[in-house]
């Protein structure tokens, strides 16, 4: 083993936030404050942590150490006491790392998105404080014993469900990503965020509790030999009504009121919602109010004026709802720092709505040559799976990628290959590889290699 493999890499993490108050309040001049401040931020964040000079600050470690020499009060004292903290909190030395909202995408803090951190998290879970948000009209936290569920429209029993009711049948769990159709948007003309928060965190994976769809539809006769679709609508403000193909609503489609172990959080629709693996996020109907069986589609207006993709010739698309594969390096990535050659673990996620994860190579050189990584387990069907990759870096400059591969052989196709079938006037359903190139003095940032 050389002498590099051996010495770890020592990155800095990216600045957790690359926005004054202020710039949040001008989306124009976003695009461009992004782009300037990353540069700025990585080199402040040196010089803050006393890191502008390497050698200085390995000089602490080891012999003569304080934090070794002088005992700690956690060694000599008493701790805090059981249950100080009835509903646990991470540590303060982790506040950073908080879901952030981009203010380039919306105006109204009620109609936006909260990205998920992706840079921090690890394995495949989600934590559910940290699960992204999108909301068309704002979060509410409704009350359960007042919350209702109707099915109606072709069955033979219409029936309103309490949350009682629900909660007493039979229930599945079962580990989901949930991706907004709109995740990466912002990169189909051209690079526009500096981090993997702002490019990909419109991206989350939970453990989901609930019903199966099935199980409800059944329970109220429902009529096979006209039904065709199903209808499902929330309790907010924003009419959030979406048609589900009845074959997929009778799958894996689950009505959900348990996210990780707990109920679901109110951001995430609590007390219901339901689940469509695979599917773009707007059909993961929250505070789901209402489920209506049909034998048309609805076009409703989120399904007809909104997620649409508008191809190169100027038609649209409708109706494409599955998040094909797809797969971006969190570490390293934009907005981080390698501070010395050697060793570094090149980790990611992968996903598909079409099922497994069968393989992720990753490219150190923009794509010329490709490794194999390792995929962690679990690796579960229409969920997150985690890869990593050993990369001894030798100091020059590098461009990181990675590339996924499901179980029905579909290839995550590179930038120029997705716009040559879809152009660039298209929001939705951007999968294409993620390019980071990390400079020679270590600075990582988001390029785009055709
Ligand atoms: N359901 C209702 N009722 N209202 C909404 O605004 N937003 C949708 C979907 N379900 C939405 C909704 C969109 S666009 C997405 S991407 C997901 O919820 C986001 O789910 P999350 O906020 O739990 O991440």
């Amino acid at each position: 083993m050389s002498s590099e493999v051996k010495k770890s890499g020592r990155l800095i993490k990216a600045p957790e936030n690359f926005l004054t108050t202020q710039d949040a309040k001008a989306p124009a001049l976003m695009r461009r404050k992004f782009l300037a401040a990353s540069a700025s931020t990585a080199a402040a964040s040196l010089a803050a942590l006393g890191l502008a000079a390497p050698k200085s600050a390995l000089a602490s470690v080891g012999e003569g150490d304080p934090n070794i020499l002088n005992l700690p009060a956690h060694t000599t004292g008493l701790g805090m006491p059981v249950a100080a903290n009835p509903y646990g909190m991470p540590s303060q030395y982790e506040k950073g790392l908080q879901r952030r909202e981009s203010p380039g995408l919306t105006r109204v803090s009620a109609a936006s998105v909260a990205f998920t951190p992706l840079q921090g998290t690890f394995g495949i879970i989600t934590p559910s404080g940290l699960h992204f948000e999108r909301h068309h009209q704002g979060w509410w936290d409704i009350d359960p014993s007042k919350h209702r569920l109707m099915v109606m429209g072709l069955v033979k029993n219409p029936k309103v469900y309490t949350m009682d009711d629900i909660m007493r049948l039979p229930s599945v769990s079962r580990i989901h990503f949930i991706e907004c159709g709109a995740n990466t948007a912002m990169e189909w003309g051209n690079v526009a965020v500096p981090t993997v928060q702002y490019s990909h965190g419109m991206v989350s994976c939970s453990e989901f509790t609930g019903v199966p769809l099935s199980v409800l539809l059944e329970d109220c006769g429902i009529d096979r030999k006209a039904a065709r679709y199903v209808l499902a609508e929330g309790a907010d403000g924003s009419s959030m009504t979406r048609t589900i193909a009845l074959d997929r609503a009778l799958d894996d489609v689950i009505v959900a009121y348990g996210m990780n172990g707990e109920m679901l959080r109110p951001e995430n629709g609590y007390p219901l919602r339901l689940v469509v693996p695979g599917i773009q996020g707007v059909s993961w109907v929250k505070w789901l109010r209402r489920i209506e069986v049909g034998d048309m589609k609805w076009a409703a207006k989120d399904e007809s004026i909104h997620y649409v993709d508008l191809m190169p010739g100027g038609l649209h698309r409708q109706y494409t709802g599955i998040q094909e594969a797809k797969s971006v390096i969190t570490t390293p990535s934009g907005g981080q720092t390698l501070l010395d050659k050697g060793f570094y673990n090149i980790s990611g996620l992968a996903w598909s709505g079409r099922g497994k994860i069968k393989r992720v190579d990753v490219s150190v050189d923009g794509g010329r040559n490709w490794r194999t990584a390792r995929l962690e387990t679990p690796i579960l069907s229409k969920a997150f799976t985690r890869f990593n990759i050993d990369w001894v870096w030798n100091g020059g400059p590098a461009i990181l990628q990675s590339r996924a591969q499901d179980e029905t052989g579909y290839l995550q196709p590179k930038i120029n290959q997705l716009r040559a079938v879809r152009g660039t006037r298209s929001i939705y359903h951007q999968n294409a590889i993620q390019s980071w190139r990390v400079a020679e003095s270590g600075e990582v940032s988001n390029v785009q290699i055709y």
